[in-house]
């Protein structure tokens, strides 16, 4: 993929299959803690593919500084790429093919709608199915050439010092800010309790999603978008410190969501033209005719 960074290939892209981060994070994270099943029922964990987890994981805590997140901030936050309808994102994101990997049975629309089946399924509001079918919409990024480790990945707070819980931390002492007396104290630029809506979290899918769509859906809804890859604190709590009441009032949000997303997937693909109705009525009671990318 052509890219406009000023990373190698090699750098753009360490993961053969952009999923392969989420499939560690069911290794990492098994359902009711039985590997062996997980182990059976999703793709299996060769060592090579490991490898490129911590390759991407390396990458991503070198590079994702404070300095890299506000510029990335500013440089996709004007949403001058590309307008389309929402249904025309989700098969825009569809293209995103992993074609080095032949395991790959799921395609992108099929996780987001595996995802929401689950919820549907299991009888939660309307906006939250909403939230299933399009949480992953952001990574449109890696259509625009970002590197992989700039989209995917466990999200963390920068601007304050890295937290042993995130996933590989040995890996950020080859961030610059970790040895910059601004940003590597506990608090760094924060203050305690300073709420979310302060701190700056590692660019990714989330933070892009959530800048979408903040003005169309309920406020759970886009914690839960926003949020759903920080998993150092939705499932390790290490950022208590940073949290105002009202974050750990949505986080209870964000951990429901959080299942539905590992979970939910089934080798039993959804038929989608069956479903597309009832999502389209969806999407067009909350989302408006066109997004902005
Ligand atoms: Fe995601
Ligand atoms: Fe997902």
């Amino acid at each position: 993929m052509k890219t406009n960074t000023p990373f190698s290939d090699s750098e753009n892209k360490p993961l053969p299959s952009m999923d392969l981060w989420e499939d560690d994070l069911l290794r990492r994270y098994p359902e009711n803690g039985n590997t062996q099943k997980d182990k059976e029922a999703f793709r299996n964990y060769e060592a090579p593919a490991r490898d490129t987890v911590r390759e991407f994981y390396r990458l991503n805590h070198k590079y994702q500084t404070y300095d890299f997140v506000r510029e990335k901030e500013q440089e996709f936050l004007q949403f001058n790429r590309k307008e389309l309808k929402p249904w025309e994102a989700m098969d825009f994101l569809n293209t995103l093919v992993d074609d080095s990997d032949p395991d790959i049975e799921l395609d992108q629309l099929q996780h987001l709608l595996q995802t929401a089946e689950a919820i549907r399924a299991d009888g939660h509001p309307d906006w939250f199915i909403l939230t299933g079918l399009i949480h992953d919409m952001g990574k449109v990024l890696c259509l625009f050439g970002e590197p992989q480790w700039a989209v995917v990945g466990d999200t963390f707070p920068v601007g304050c010092a890295f937290s042993e819980s995130v996933v590989y931390p040995e890996f950020f002492a080859d961030n610059p800010d970790n040895s910059d007396p601004r940003y590597n104290t506990k608090y760094g630029i924060y203050e305690h309790g300073c709420g979310l809506k302060n701190v700056h979290l590692s660019w990714g899918h989330d933070e892009y999603l959530y800048q979408i769509t903040r003005n169309y859906l309920p406020e759970p809804a886009l914690y839960m978008i926003r949020y759903h890859s920080f998993y150092s604190q939705h499932r390790e709590e290490a950022y208590d410190h940073l949290l105002d009441d009202h974050d750990r009032e949505m986080f209870r949000w964000v951990k429901k969501f959080n299942p539905y997303d590992l979970y939910s997937k089934s080798p039993k693909p959804p038929v989608v033209e069956e479903l597309k109705p009832f999502y389209s009525d969806l999407i067009g009671k909350y989302l408006p005719e066109t997004i902005r990318l």
